[in-house]
């Protein structure tokens, strides 16, 4: 440790009972009671009393300190001791308190009072919002998630890269892109490093992967999406078919649960979630089976429609009666997936497409594929998707000179945060969220 302190609240040991140590943090209370006064300080791994004693401190410091506002910032060097009043088995008597910044008042939300607030107000004072240690639970979960996809793809031989962000041409085909001025030209922020991953499957660097993030200019406002999102994107050379990819998303995933299971006990039990690591294979459910299972339940989905969010709900109430948390929806109808999609016999006109969903709990939380990787009939499926393969002409290229056969899939960070945790809007498992309504803070 270093700076202004020598150890956090939870992190002092019965070794240190009777030694001095610093510690630093806001000030979440203050309970004077003349010549004693407690004070409860809050760092990032829990809290701590300081118990104030007036002989012991110089009288106008005391006094400063008793008025002092909360979630003021403090550093305080005293003696570590014994006790077992206190939380954590110990507290601190001060020698020395240095005031670092005085919070003002009122607080635009409180940190520990009961009384909720609306996610707005939570949003609008994030800074504040993030000091709860509920909501700081959120994105240590979060962090975990990230470290588990970095150690097992890196184990698995993939290499991390970094695609550019601001792109020429659409990456899925859609219309949902935000437009910036680029010097003279139009350019826009990238969808998803689809057409860059792709690329580097050409380059000799067969498995990469990349922490990627989704500019999306869609209009809908729903718990679900957000306008700027993160996902883990990867793409693998010489598969055989989409089981391939399948198959490495499964175990993803499972190392991801395993690894929060095993490293997030606080976290998971402040939140009051259990979380069950999913044992594999997954289930596969084809396209069609859905459409036909949702037919029996009333549900009526016309073929080659995407399945709807409702619909998709109900599927997961479904599989869930079976014991299925995870289940892959697999074999989609070909004018449902993207044009890089590989068609089921690799025919332009096939009827299903080597692309596959993986839904938890009946919310969709990776999409993928084999892709195309011959010339030709990527030109055509760009053509038949009323797309000029003109404008993709610097990614058709890497397909013109040794391209192998490939597939990858991307799988949403916050959609996994949100549905292993049981949250129900996807705005709270970001720091910042963008939505069609909120660009601040
Ligand atoms: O299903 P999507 O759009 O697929 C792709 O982007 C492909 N390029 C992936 C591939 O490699 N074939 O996005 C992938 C995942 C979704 O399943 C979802 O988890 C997340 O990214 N996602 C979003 N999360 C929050 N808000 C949004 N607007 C999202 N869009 C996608
Ligand atoms: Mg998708």
């Amino acid at each position: 440790m270093e700076c202004y302190r020598t150890h956090y609240s939870t992190e002092v040991t019965t070794a240190q009972h009777g030694c001095e140590i610093t510690v630093a943090g806001w000030v979440q209370d203050i309970r004077e009671m003349g010549s004693i006064a407690f004070l409860i300080l809050r760092d990032r791994m829990g809290t701590l009393q300081v118990t104030m004693l007036k002989k012991k401190l110089d009288p106008e410091l005391f006094k400063k300190l008793c008025g002092l506002n909360r979630e003021s910032v403090i550093a305080v060097r005293g003696t570590c001791k014994p006790s077992d009043k206190a939380r954590n088995g110990y507290e601190v008597i001060p020698e020395e308190v240095e005031i670092l910044s005085e919070a003002g008042t009122p607080l635009p939300m409180g940190v520990v009072d009961k009384v909720g607030v609306d996610l707005d107000t939570r949003l609008d004072n994030r800074f504040i919002d993030l000091r709860k240690e509920e909501v700081q639970a959120i994105f240590k979960i979060r962090n975990r998630v990230i470290e588990a996809a970095h150690g097992y793809l890196r184990g698995n031989g993939f290499i991390e890269m970094h695609s550019p962000n601001i792109i020429g041409a659409s990456s899925e085909g859609g219309t949902d892109l935000f437009a910036v001025q680029y010097f003279e030209k139009q350019a826009f922020l990238s969808q998803s490093p689809q057409l860059y991953k792709q690329t580097m499957m050409a380059t000799g660097f067969d498995r990469v992967y990349e922490i990627a993030k989704y500019f999306r200019a869609e209009q809908h406002n729903t718990r679900r999406h957000l306008n700027e999102s993160t996902a883990i994107d990867l793409e693998m050379a010489f598969v055989r078919s989409e089981e391939d990819v399948m198959g490495t998303l499964e175990r993803l995933i499972r190392h991801i649960w395993d690894h929060v299971a095993d490293n997030c006990t606080d976290e998971l039990s402040l939140l009051g979630v259990s979380i069950t690591v999913p044992s594999l294979p997954m289930r596969r459910v084809t396209y069609d089976e859905a459409v036909e299972r949702l037919a029996k339940s009333g549900v009526d989905i016309k073929w080659g429609d995407d399945i709807g969010t409702e619909a998709e709900k109900l599927l997961g109430d479904l599989m869930q009666k079976e014991g299925c948390e995870f289940y892959f929806i697999t074999k989609y109808p070909l004018e449902a997936k993207p044009f890089y999609a590989m068609p089921e016999n690799g025919m332009a006109d096939d009827r299903y497409a080597r692309a596959f969903d993986l839904e938890l709990n009946g919310v969709e939380i990776t999409s993928g594929a084999q892709r195309i990787h011959d010339v030709k009939l990527l030109e055509e499926r760009i053509t038949a998707k009323g797309l000029k393969p003109s404008d993709f002409e610097g990614y058709l290229k890497a397909f013109r000179y040794g391209m192998p056969p490939h597939g990858g899939f991307g799988l949403g960070i916050e959609r996994i945060v949100m549905n292993m945790l049981g949250i129900q809007n996807i705005r709270e498992c970001t720091l910042f969220p963008r939505d069609r309504m909120r660009i601040s803070p």
